[in-house]
């Protein structure tokens, strides 16, 4: 932003500050003291704060909050109490509904070498973000219902079963409202769909003991993630996915997929978790550095938008917006998710079914080594557990 710009933001604010009759008169001849400005929009930030002087009556920034919609438009939201004021003036912009279109995404995770890819969407200037979640393992998406959570989980699911055979990658999939992810029964890559606690907390009890295998597997070969694992020796990617998480009941259950997710990173297991309401509860200090990206589609007010971090997401019209929403990585960026119905997906994952698909079908992948061993020998799980303790 150029020193015209500042300037002419600036003024902007104060002009708006004058027709609302926003100020303080002092002296016989009525001089105008304006609130103070300390932040104007930039490159950073899309937000003004001022400072009301004192003795001016701070209901009349709402009274008089009509005026600022007339200068910054109707999707603006001032924050504040007394004297301190935030004013946000990043409008959403409605970005055209986006085609789920695999040949396009293939194409940018091979130019962009990313291994494991999850789509997010198409940002305002056209570019399609895919992120890789090697570097960001652990994603939270949240928003109202009706906003788009499970088409994105679609998109995301859909891509990575398109890119991978079922011998590099697993998938572990919750679905406790039963109603979006059944789908993905009968695809090879998938070992399990559950729906009830009981079913899950199986999963995971699996996923303990692969991890713990994994855990071995880095310790003897001296590397710190299983990427720098020969060919041979590397275990499958897992992607852990559930749909409204919060419908967790166990709160051992909830405790051990936060451990999974912690030790994700190294060993290739990655989560995706999806909620309605972001809340303190959930989103406690120590998940918050867990669930470190955060996909904010339209939240009932501006509350839960800074709850999951991505201040914005109350502005999400309902209607026309949905797979709208913020992605917060580094930054804060808006996006449309592509879309993929139900049948679409369907389509595009049948020719993945297997006839004898079994739900549930649990089997250790890692190859454990031990010194003196073949490398080449694959254990079995009862080889491998007379000397884990867990
Ligand atoms: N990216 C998108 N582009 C256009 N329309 C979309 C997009 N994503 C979702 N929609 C529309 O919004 C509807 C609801 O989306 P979705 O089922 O993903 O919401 P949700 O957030 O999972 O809701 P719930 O919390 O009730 O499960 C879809 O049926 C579709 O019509
Ligand atoms: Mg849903």
């Amino acid at each position: 932003m150029n020193i015209f710009q500042t300037i002419k933001a600036r003024n902007k604010l104060i002009r708006a500050f004058k027709e609302g009759g926003i100020y303080k008169s002092i002296g016989n001849d009525e001089r105008k003291i304006y609130p103070k400005i300390h932040q104007i929009p930039d490159d950073k930030y899309d937000y003004y704060v001022f400072t009301l002087p004192n003795g001016v009556d701070p209901k009349i920034l709402k009274k008089k909050f009509y005026v600022f919609q007339q200068f910054f438009g109707k999707n603006i939201i001032l924050d504040g109490e007394f004297k301190q004021f935030k004013l946000s003036v990043k409008n959403t912009t409605l970005i055209d509904k986006v085609n789920y279109d695999y040949q396009q995404i293939h194409q940018i995770i091979q130019r962009e070498k990313i291994i494991i890819p999850i789509v997010c969407g198409m940002s305002e200037k056209g570019d399609l973000k895919i992120y890789d979640a090697t570097n960001s393992p652990n994603l939270l998406i949240y928003g109202e219902p009706g906003s788009g959570k499970s088409s994105i989980l679609h998109a995301i699911l859909t891509t990575l079963i398109q890119c991978y055979k079922p011998n590099q990658i697993e998938f572990y999939l919750a679905d406790f409202k039963m109603s979006e992810l059944n789908l993905y029964e009968g695809v090879e890559h998938v070992k399990s769909v559950s729906y009830l606690d009981k079913e899950f907390g199986q999963a995971l009890s699996h996923l303990r003991k692969e991890l713990t295998i994994r855990g071995k597997l880095l310790k003897y070969y001296r590397v710190r993630h299983i990427n720098k694992l020969q060919n041979d020796h590397k275990p499958p990617y897992i992607i852990l996915c559930v749909d409204e998480f919060v419908m967790i009941r166990d709160e051992n259950i909830m405790a051990e997929l936060l451990q999974i997710a912690s030790l994700g990173r190294a060993y290739g297991i990655y989560l995706i978790l999806s909620v309605q309401r972001p809340s303190h509860k959930i989103i406690s200090t120590d998940v918050r550095g867990l669930l470190s990206v955060r996909m904010g589609f339209r939240t009932v007010d501006r509350r839960n938008a800074m709850i999951g971090e991505t201040p914005g997401s109350e502005t999400i019209p309902k209607k026309g917006y949905e797979g709208t929403f913020f992605l917060k990585m580094d930054e804060l960026e808006q996006l449309r998710s592509p879309y993929l119905d139900e049948d679409q997906t369907e389509n595009l994952i049948s020719k993945f079914k297997k006839d004898d698909w079994k739900n549930h079908n649990y089997k250790i992948n890692s190859p454990v080594d031990r010194p003196g061993e073949s490398k080449q020998k694959v254990l079995t799980e009862k080889d491998v557990f007379y000397d884990v303790d867990y």
